[in-house]
């Protein structure tokens, strides 16, 4: 059946999305609308996609068969109030802002169907993964297009329970800059010992898509991976003793945690502004 699917705020990762559902056409540029604040932008999209927009965010919604939000999160309440009347009781409301609860979509709405998720920066390249959650009654049709606009942009999980998502915020949200400050401080240790920039740059990160990958493939636990490398007395030993010394566990467990806090201060926070 064919539908309509409507974005009110088209930055970067409205844009993943539009350009995934056409690629891989599961959607075609006239089912799919978009508003933005900007109409330059508006144009640009409509330029490069063929897709319908408008500056008019409640045009787009009342004319949407799925909505999603992808504003910033301090724009949302603006958004939410501006938009509540248009939505149609029959609209499916997705929304990707970080922080913001079923609870809180739903109120600002006056509307039950929501739907909420966590992507992440790879999802840039459609790489990345997405968290999502929705309520027990979310209907088979209203999954499928969930799963389709967000598998476009790599992997995805659906959790019964949103507090995991709130818990994807700090792991997969967060996830990619830890990744990338152990990135720089290999690089850093490489540069130190005198490796090239190039060499160093290349073989780290082949080190860590392949031991990623080694992991995905692999039933058994992570200690595992590392017991197999190391060798009593060895290099390997040396290097974990002085991670150990320095914490490196402890340090990156109080880093996810922070984040987790920091995430739950945020929605609450945007609670109390929407309340
Ligand atoms: N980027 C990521 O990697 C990532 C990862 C996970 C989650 N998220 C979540 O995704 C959401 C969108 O992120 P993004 O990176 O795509 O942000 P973005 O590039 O800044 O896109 C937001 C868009 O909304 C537009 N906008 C602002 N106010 C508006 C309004 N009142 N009505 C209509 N459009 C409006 C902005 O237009 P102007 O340019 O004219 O202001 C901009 O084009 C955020 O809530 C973020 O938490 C992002």
């Amino acid at each position: 059946m064919s539908w309509t699917l409507g974005f009110v705020g088209c930055g970067v990762m409205a844009e993943v999305m539009i350009a995934g559902l056409l690629e891989e056409g599961l959607l075609a540029p006239n089912q799919i609308l978009a508003s933005n604040r900007r109409e330059s932008r508006g144009a640009e999209l409509r330029d490069a996609y063929g897709i319908r927009t408008t500056t008019d965010n409640r045009e787009v919604v009342s004319a949407s068969d799925v909505i999603v939000l992808s504003v910033k999160p301090q724009t949302l309440a603006g958004v939410l109030s501006e938009i509540t009347d248009s939505v149609p009781s029959s609209a499916l409301v997705l929304s990707i802002v970080a922080g913001a609860s079923m609870r809180v979509l739903s109120q600002g709405l006056d509307h039950k169907r929501v739907a909420r998720c966590m992507p992440n920066l790879p999802c840039r390249i459609r790489e990345g993964m997405t968290v999502w959650a929705a309520p027990a009654d979310t209907t088979d049709t209203d999954v499928d297009r969930i799963e389709q606009i967000l598998g476009v942009m790599g992997g995805v999980i659906r959790v019964d329970d949103e507090s995991h998502v709130d818990k994807a915020t700090a792991v997969n949200g967060t996830g990619p800059a830890i990744v990338a400050q152990f990135v720089k401080a290999m690089l850093e240790g490489a540069a130190y010992i005198g490796e090239s920039r190039s060499v160093a740059k290349e073989t780290v990160l082949a080190t860590l898509v392949g031991t990623a990958k080694m992991l995905q493939q692999s039933d058994g636990h992570v200690a595992e991976l590392i017991d197999e490398v190391t060798s009593p007395g060895g290099t390997t030993s040396r290097a974990l003793q002085v991670l150990k010394q320095g914490r490196f566990s402890a340090v990156l467990t109080e880093s996810v945690d922070a984040a987790y806090q920091r995430t739950l201060e945020l929605g609450a926070q945007l609670e109390d502004t929407l309340s």
